[in-house]
């Protein structure tokens, strides 16, 4: 079976400075993929490229079709979401509202299913369905960003740096969510500078520096890489 999401040698540029230079990866179905790396790497202009944010360079195919031209409500159409690294929520508008924008192209019907799914993933935005979202814990926050991406049903769900700023014990909470999303047949593509949480959770994972993808693999594999252990786990195996 060909994979969900096939980014073939892509490479992503600010004006004369290549911030992505010739990468590729795969997400198949059913996977946590996770790109982790330090900050500036080139996580976010990855997603953004491939999501139609930025132009790019190089091949991306999603279901077996290439979307290089394809705008972004069209990827959304066909099932690619993203959750943005700063979260993009409405502060003033209720939780229960800033879900209904992630579902503008959806029919009511099944608008209403998807928020109950949502909130069956989410039990505190439903307690919280009245509640502005600038009055939300951060960690909350980020729940309603996913929600939101959630409510088209997407087939590929893309986080940037789901774990920025919230405390570990939210953290394994929202990535919990994540490994049950792909129980429910979402797959993930999760960028993070958090290494050791994204690899307990992730099937498999490349590791970016300076805009390339320098190592990938098994993400048990890769987490026991040493130079991987002295880099992004704090911590030598030695
Ligand atoms: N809008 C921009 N204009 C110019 N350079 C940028 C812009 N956004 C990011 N960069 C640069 O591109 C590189 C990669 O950034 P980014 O993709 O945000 O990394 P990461 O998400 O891994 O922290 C960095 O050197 C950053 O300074
Ligand atoms: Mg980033």
């Amino acid at each position: 079976m060909s994979p969900l999401l096939q980014v073939a040698d892509v490479s992503v540029s600010y004006g004369k400075v290549e911030a992505v230079r010739s990468v590729s990866l795969e997400v198949r179905e059913r996977e946590i993929v996770t790109v982790i790396g330090a900050n500036g790497a080139g996580k976010t202009t990855l997603l953004s490229a491939v999501m139609g944010i930025l132009p790019l360079k190089g091949s991306v195919q999603f279901c077996g079709e290439n979307i290089v031209r394809q705008d972004i409500e069209d990827r959304v159409a066909d099932g690619l979401s993203l959750v943005p690294e700063h979260r993009e929520l409405f502060a003033t508008m209720t939780v229960e509202d800033n879900l209904e924008l992630g579902a503008f192209r959806i029919a009511k019907s099944v608008a209403a299913q998807s928020q109950e799914r949502v909130y069956g993933l989410f039990p505190r935005l439903k307690e919280r369905r009245k509640q502005l979202a600038g009055t939300l814990s951060g960690g909350e926050q980020q729940m309603l960003a996913m929600g939101r991406a959630l409510m088209g049903a997407p087939k590929l769900l893309m986080l940037d740096e789901p774990s920025l700023g919230l405390a570990p014990i939210i953290v394994a909470d929202i990535f919990r969510i994540v490994t049950e999303l792909r129980a429910a047949g979402v797959s993930v593509l999760l960028v993070e500078q958090n290494a050791k949480a994204a690899l307990e959770i992730a099937d498999r994972a490349y590791v970016m520096e300076l805009g390339e993808f320098v190592l990938n693999g098994p993400a048990a594999e890769i987490a026991k890489n040493e130079a991987v252990a002295a880099s992004y786990l704090g911590f030598s195996h030695g």
